[in-house]
């Protein structure tokens, strides 16, 4: 095959150079703007999926695309070794913006990579081999971050698992007694489940999983790399719960599309670091933290959490309708339990112009969108919605 250079559509599955690891949507995305993604013809589809729960900002922003321009005329990249302020300046902003009493931050460039650190900073700091981690959960595709995620078997890859792995069936307290022990580094969970389909896991569980890592000596690590960094409306779900992790991860809306993740620490993990125990070539790069800075400065500048909290309230009002039994999750990270299986009902509203997501469970819809999608973008969704089923 001959790529050209000026082809304005993709090619057939079976000639494309790329990896045939993704199921491909029948919608080519030529570019977007606001919340919409607008095909090669000018076609409009609204988006609801925000690229995995990225595009937090939505698309063509110009705070972000001009802190990135700039950014990358004044130095593009730089070593980790050779300080720079905007490095500097990213990890304060988003010390400030998490409202947690975090000591560090240390940044990386995807959610697994953060997670695997967090990992690997709990067996250290424990010497023990043992992780608990939720059933349903998802952490990413890496040795460690995958040996805790939910039915990874079947996918995983490896040998063996780096440690010991136990599951916890979600919301059972008693399982919680018997499986954190005081031979478990760490337990790892997300607050809301993401890819299980916006399932908030609530404060008592949450506290519970807390109180037992304090009696055994385990660390808690919050996965909010979906959840996090203002997708349920407040910066991050250990603020809205009260539950304090030793731990906590975040990626995705971080950079707004510019790859970004980061560890942080609580003073307590901190006081175990040392120059050379973590590494990265990339991470905390100059253009990631200008992406973080003009994200944070966004989303306070533009009151989006607000706007986060008031448009999700009023999906939960208006989308109850057509074939959607139920709403669940929180802010913009919800799921549509649906009455027919949620495969077809996303196939259906993408033919209809909308894209959303779908989940680990076959009956949930998944909303991720933008943090500035307005109350009249949710009418064409719950207008679509009565009319699959009318
Ligand atoms: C909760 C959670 N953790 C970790 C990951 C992995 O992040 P990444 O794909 O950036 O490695 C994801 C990705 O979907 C996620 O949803």
């Amino acid at each position: 095959m001959t790529a050209s250079p000026h082809a304005t559509s993709t090619p057939a599955p079976h000639e494309s150079a790329l990896a045939p690891v993704y199921a491909q949507y029948p919608f080519e995305v030529a570019r977007a703007e606001g919340v919409w993604l607008i095909g090669p013809r000018g076609e409009r589809v609204l988006d609801l999926y925000g690229g995995h729960a990225v595009a937090a900002l939505g698309y063509g922003h110009a705070l972000w695309s001009e802190a990135l321009a700039e950014q990358a005329r004044s130095c593009q990249f730089q070593t980790n070794a050779l300080p720079m302020s905007v490095r500097e300046h990213a990890a304060q902003r988003l010390l400030v913006f998490a409202e947690l009493p975090f000591a560090s931050v240390f940044m990386v460039n995807s959610g697994a990579e953060a997670n695997e650190n967090a990992l690997r900073l709990a067996l250290r700091m424990s010497g023990r081999a043992h992780v608990v981690a939720i059933e349903g959960a998802f952490h990413g595709r890496t040795a460690a971050a995958s040996a805790v995620t939910w039915g990874s078997q079947s996918w995983y890859g490896f040998a063996r698992t780096p440690f010991d792995v136990s599951f916890l069936p979600r919301g059972d307290l008693q399982a919680i007694e018997a499986e954190v022990s005081e031979r478990t580094a760490a337990v790892i969970v997300e607050p809301v489940q993401g890819l299980a389909g916006a399932v908030d896991l609530g404060a008592p569980y949450l506290a519970a999983l807390r109180a037992r890592c304090d009696a055994v000596g385990a660390q808690l690590i919050f996965d909010e790399v979906q959840c996090g960094f203002g997708r349920i409306g407040v910066p991050y779900a250990a603020r809205l719960y009260g539950v304090m992790p030793d731990m906590l991860t975040t990626a995705k809306a971080l950079g707004n599309g510019f790859p970004v993740a980061a560890l942080l620490t609580s003073a307590q993990v901190s006081a175990t670091l040392k120059i050379g125990l973590l590494g990265t070539t990339y991470g905390g790069g100059p253009m990631a933290c200008a992406a973080v800075l003009a994200t944070i400065e966004a989303i306070e500048s533009e009151r989006l959490l607000e706007n986060v909290r008031r448009v999700s309230a009023y999906i939960r009002r208006t989308c109850l309708t057509g074939p959607v039994s139920a709403v669940q999750g929180e802010g913009f990270l919800l799921g549509l339990r649906t009455r027919r299986p949620a495969k077809q009902i996303h196939a259906e509203l993408l033919r209809r112009g909308i894209l959303t997501g779908t989940a680990s469970d076959p009956d949930v819809v998944r909303l991720l969108p933008p943090f500035i999608l307005q109350e009249a973008h949710v009418d064409l969704l719950s207008r679509a919605l009565t009319d699959l089923d009318a």
